[in-house]
């Protein structure tokens, strides 16, 4: 694998996705950790926050990097630390360099292979190297004729810009012409991985009993699959809280069936309509609906032996990264719950695709046989339907909201465009306005239809779907589905939007 050792930049987690996508195995480690990182067939130094003249500012035990003999890249403070290491140094500044320069190799070889003339680097810092060890050689300089990467012999390379963010044009190709120096270096493949991990599942269940709870989602499917395919005895529980969309309960049933795998379903429903009963005020109906799942599902769970839990590997460097941030805290009401909390300090918490990235579980579900509709379903918020049922949640409301949406659903899936979206639905808009139906006055709600593309959920752009996609969308809803008298399309971009409606 590659090591990443992170030394504080917000870039961090971008060096390892890129060494993902380039088809290797990366795995981020806090300096607190090195050297121990196993035997990884390259390392890769972030960059970070502070100038290497700072007392206090991050080292690394050079003996042991050293002792490694893979091939070494430092990245901005990881590059201005090698200098340092290799006996140059390092002139710090107040200002900082900030945003595009254009990229100079000496020789288009080594790390610079095939790239194309003055290629757009990122840079972010304000320490630049100024003397250089004897056995350094400067191998690209920015425009201005500033030296911008070095190599010293043996594997070490440094580079003063950022290769991890898209800005770098052709940052990427970089990375890649670096592992390509790492005889060591195996590519990832899914099912090498696939057996390690059924291999750690057993050897660390045994004979107990797994519990993990499903909702037909991506992840907690193929946690629930590969568990099974490890052949240890699992009880995946899904929890119906009737939030679901139309006739997805059966779905997720029919699926597990398909795939061998037995599920129980707790039927809570009608328990959680009563609970939301007149409540209208979102964050209320979210906390109703979060710590009622917390209680139904335990109540189901009794004495587990032991928990299995589909954390994916954005999750686990998030909290690690910024272990006080407001984010990690939003993910720990999440999945780090009391209880969880108990069981993880016993050892008995099972996280198999913790290691793995999103498109990386579904490599591993398609290799454990689970079919592409279910790989590729649209995320589907927690609270399920109450987030697009603004005001009370009622019986009604929501066969409203599961009609109209397994109709737009279906035009999506039917001309191909269902792939294409990040996430498509329909939220209930609870205004009465006047109609006519038939030769009668009608006064009834209306419906709005959102479809957003996304890369991580933080941003979404809304798509421009055909017009006569929307039109037979919005015909068969007026004609189907009663209670409805108009039809909108939410043209509203995240942010200053969001995704979801509550
Ligand atoms: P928003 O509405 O915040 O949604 O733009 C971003 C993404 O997150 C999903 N979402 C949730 N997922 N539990 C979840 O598991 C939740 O409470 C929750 N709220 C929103 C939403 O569907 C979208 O993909």
């Amino acid at each position: 694998h590659v090591a990443v050792i992170d030394f504080g930049s917000q870039y961090t987690q971008l060096i390892v996705r890129r060494v993902r996508e380039l088809g290797y195995f990366a795995k981020l480690y806090a300096l607190e950790e090195f050297p121990d990182i196993g035997k990884p067939g390259a390392i890769i130094l972030s960059g970070g926050p502070k100038s290497t003249s700072e007392p206090d500012a991050p080292d690394i035990d050079f003996e042991a990097l050293s002792g490694f003999g893979v091939p070494v890249l430092g990245v901005c403070y990881g590059m201005q630390l090698l200098n340092i290491k290799f006996g140059g140094s390092v002139h710090a500044s107040d200002r900082r360099e900030y945003g595009p320069a254009k990229l100079v190799p000496a020789a288009p070889e080594g790390l610079f292979e095939g790239l194309s003339h003055e290629s757009q680097v990122w840079m972010s810092h304000s320490d630049t190297v100024e003397n250089l060890a004897d056995t350094c050689s400067v191998i690209a300089r920015n425009q201005h004729g500033t030296p911008v990467a070095l190599s010293w012999g043996n594997g070490f390379f440094g580079i003063q810009f950022h290769p991890e963010v898209t800005h770098s044009h052709e940052g990427t190709r970089i990375l890649h012409n670096f592992l390509l120096q790492a005889e060591k270096l195996e590519p990832f493949r899914i099912e090498d991985f696939k057996k390690e991990v059924i291999d750690g599942i057993r050897a660390t269940v045994g004979d107990k009993q797994v519990v993990c709870g499903v909702s037909g989602g991506v992840d907690s499917t193929v946690l629930a699959v590969l568990l099974n395919e490890a052949g240890v005895n699992v009880r995946a529980i899904f929890v119906d809280h009737g939030l679901m969309r139309k006739d997805e309960g059966d779905e997720v049933r029919n699926n597990f069936h398909r795939m061998g795998v037995p599920i129980e379903t707790v039927e809570a429903s009608e328990l959680f309509l009563s609970r939301l009963a007149g409540v209208t005020e979102p964050e209320k109906k979210r906390d109703i609906i979060g710590n009622l799942f917390i209680d139904v599902f335990w109540d189901a769970v009794g004495d587990a032996e032991m928990l299995a839990q589909g954390t994916l590997y954005p999750d686990v460097i998030e909290s690690a990264s910024n272990a006080k941030s407001k984010a990690s805290k939003i993910k720990t009401h999440h999945n780090r719950v009391d209880r969880i909390l108990e069981l993880q300090a016993e050892g008995k918490v099972l996280e198999p695709l913790a290691e793995l990235f999103k498109d990386e579980v579904r490599a591993l579900g398609k290799s454990l046989g689970i079919p592409h509709d279910i790989l590729h379903r649209h995320p589907f918020p927690g609270p399920g339907l109450a987030v697009r049922c603004p005001g009370e949640v009622t019986q009604d409301r929501l066969e409203i909201i599961q009609d109209c949406d397994a109709i737009f659903i279906n035009k999506l899936k039917d001309s191909g465009w269902y792939d294409r979206v990040w996430q498509a639905y329909a939220a209930l808009v609870p205004v009465k306005t006047v109609g006519v139906k038939g030769d009668e006055r009608s006064y009834e709600w209306a419906i709005a239809l959102r479809a957003v593309i996304s890369e991580d959920a933080m941003t979404a752009d809304w798509v421009e779907l055909p017009y006569q996609l929307l039109r037979e969308t919005s015909h068969e809803i007026l004609n189907e589905v009663a209670g409805i008298n108009r039809v909108l399309y939410d043209i509203s971009t995240k942010p200053p939007a969001s995704i979801e409606w509550e």
